[in-house]
């Protein structure tokens, strides 16, 4: 299974002007494509780190002496360069978001294609999942949230209808949750 198909590829590299000697870090590795394609620009004395907080992605991890895989949240880059013995780096790639992967996986919960359990943990070691916040959270921490992160301009809307659902019955699935806002949004 293609675990993700990188995005503007030959572009963001091209972005980077890699030098050969240089040291570079992709602080979303995913399935690594981004990765790969610095690599075979890179000299030999070149170096590359990749973080990835989601442990699935280190079954991508590439066997090549130039290329360290960090599984961490890449909010540590500093101390974990710095572990490594790097002061300076000459380019840093952040392809943000989700991989295809998260969402292909129904047991993730990122998907509304799928259902599952409404995990959404990306790290999953952190402790609290989606169903913890969907089950506990205030109505106006949860229309904070969608508002911050998800900037959903109907985030109260969509907060009070949770609230009233869950009330009825747990929300523990991706399908419950998108059944409980079916009337707001058209989803397939
Ligand atoms: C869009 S994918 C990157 C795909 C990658 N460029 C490739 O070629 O396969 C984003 C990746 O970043 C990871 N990620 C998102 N936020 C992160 C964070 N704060 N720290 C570390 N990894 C993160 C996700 O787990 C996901 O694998």
């Amino acid at each position: 299974m293609n675990y993700h198909s990188p995005v503007l590829l030959k572009e963001s590299i091209d972005a980077l002007a890699i030098k050969e000697d240089g040291v570079y870090v992709d602080v979303t590795f995913g399935g690594g494509g981004h990765s790969r394609e610095i690599l075979s620009r890179l000299g030999e004395n070149g170096r590359l780190f990749g973080f990835d907080q989601d442990p699935d992605a280190l079954e991508n991890v590439i066997d090549d002496a130039r290329f360290t895989l960090i599984p961490e949240n890449f909010r540590y880059i500093s101390r974990f360069l710095r572990f490594n013995g790097v002061k300076k780096v000459d380019g840093v790639l952040a392809d943000l978001g989700v991989s295809s992967h998260q969402f292909d996986e129904g047991e993730r919960g990122f998907s509304t294609r799928f259902d599952g359990d409404l995990d959404m943990r990306m790290n999953q070691k952190s402790k609290i999942s989606a169903k913890e916040v969907i089950g506990s959270y205030s109505e106006e921490k949860l229309a904070e949230i969608l508002f911050l992160y998800g900037e959903l301009r109907n985030s109260r809307n969509i907060a009070k209808t949770i609230v009233e659902k869950r009330q009825e019955e747990k929300i523990e699935t991706s399908f419950q949750l998108k059944e409980a806002y079916k009337n707001i949004y058209r989803m397939r």
